[in-house]
């Protein structure tokens, strides 16, 4: 269901394998606890909010510009669609000018392609232009991915929400959930990803958990806002812009560069410090 191209994810696979697990906040050198008692090693907390966003992006996240023929439309991503809005992070899919033109879409990857398992978070207004897909989620290939997805044009897009495993091979790997909260205004979005299962929360409240097509390989985390015309998914293209509005994204996470020892080790070095609730 997702616009990438598995060739260019592997390129970007191969150019960040040479990228460093950053230093860990001495604070944090035992990990991070989440509310389930799993424990994580490493962080990566993005806070957008002021008039720095696109700063606090370059940080840790790569803008996406790549483009792609779809089979309704083409779509391309675009640098200026990741930007400073309203003292937090608006991630955009433009007004489509019609037959014949792109798709101009927003996206942000992490630099980091070896996250392996963790809890995600997004605090985030979905957009209340109908007709473009907004997703968070983990991706390695189209087979190797976890999502929370927003359709604009659904019947009631402000209250429904997407959580998926793919390859999706059989309907129980996605859900369609309809919630009571108003997803226009700023709602936390969690993603617990685990070896067995994927666990899906809404401001800590989890709606749903799905064990089958579970992702294994070490992957990257994303955010966009895209529209290709497809009648079955994100329809649109929109009309007007389409803005995801971001606040934060918080993964706390393991990863394939820092293992269990090395991480024990820092953690004794820093004088053994409790580990964060997060
Ligand atoms: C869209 O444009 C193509 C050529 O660019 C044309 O063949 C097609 O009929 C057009 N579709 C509509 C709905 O206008
Ligand atoms: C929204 O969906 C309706 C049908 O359900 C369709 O007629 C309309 O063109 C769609 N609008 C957009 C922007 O996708
Ligand atoms: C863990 O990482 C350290 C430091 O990078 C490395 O020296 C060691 O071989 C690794 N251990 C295992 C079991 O992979
Ligand atoms: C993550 O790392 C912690 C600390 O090393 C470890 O206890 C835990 O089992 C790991 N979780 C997963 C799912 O690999």
């Amino acid at each position: 269901m997702l616009p990438h191209l598995l060739l260019l994810q592997l390129v970007g696979y191969a150019a960040a394998a040479s990228i460093q697990p950053r230093a860990k906040s001495s604070s944090c050198a035992c990990g991070y606890r989440d509310s389930n008692g799993h424990v994580w090693r490493e962080s990566i907390v993005s806070n957008f909010a002021g008039s720095n966003a696109l700063g606090v992006v370059q940080q840790n996240w790569a803008v996406q510009t790549w483009g792609q023929q779809r089979e309704y439309q083409y779509i391309q991503y675009s640098a200026d669609n990741v930007y400073n809005y309203q003292n937090a992070l608006g991630v955009r899919t433009k007004a489509w000018k019609g037959n014949g033109t792109s798709v101009s879409t927003g996206e942000i990857q992490t630099n980091r392609a070896d996250i392996l398992y963790g809890t995600f978070r997004m605090s985030a207004k979905i957009p209340t232009t109908p007709g473009v897909c907004f997703g968070f989620f983990t991706y390695y290939s189209d087979s190797q991915e976890t999502d929370i997805e927003f359709l604009t044009n659904d019947t009631n897009s402000k209250h429904t929400v997407h959580y998926t495993n793919q390859p999706r091979t059989t309907s129980a790997s996605s859900q369609e959930v309809v919630v009571s909260n108003d997803l226009t205004a700023f709602n936390v979005h969690r993603l617990d990803w685990l070896p067995t299962q994927t666990m899906f929360y809404l401001n800590n409240k989890q709606m749903r958990t799905i064990s089958l097509d579970v992702p294994n390989t070490p992957s990257r985390m994303l955010a966009n806002v895209w529209s290709d015309g497809d009648p079955e998914w994100s329809m649109g293209p929109p009309k007007a812009d389409a803005i995801a509005t971001i606040q934060y994204i918080n993964l706390y996470f393991n990863s394939t560069s820092y293992n269990e020892t090395a991480f024990n080790s820092a953690c004794k070095q820093s004088g053994k410090p409790a580990v964060c609730q997060v």
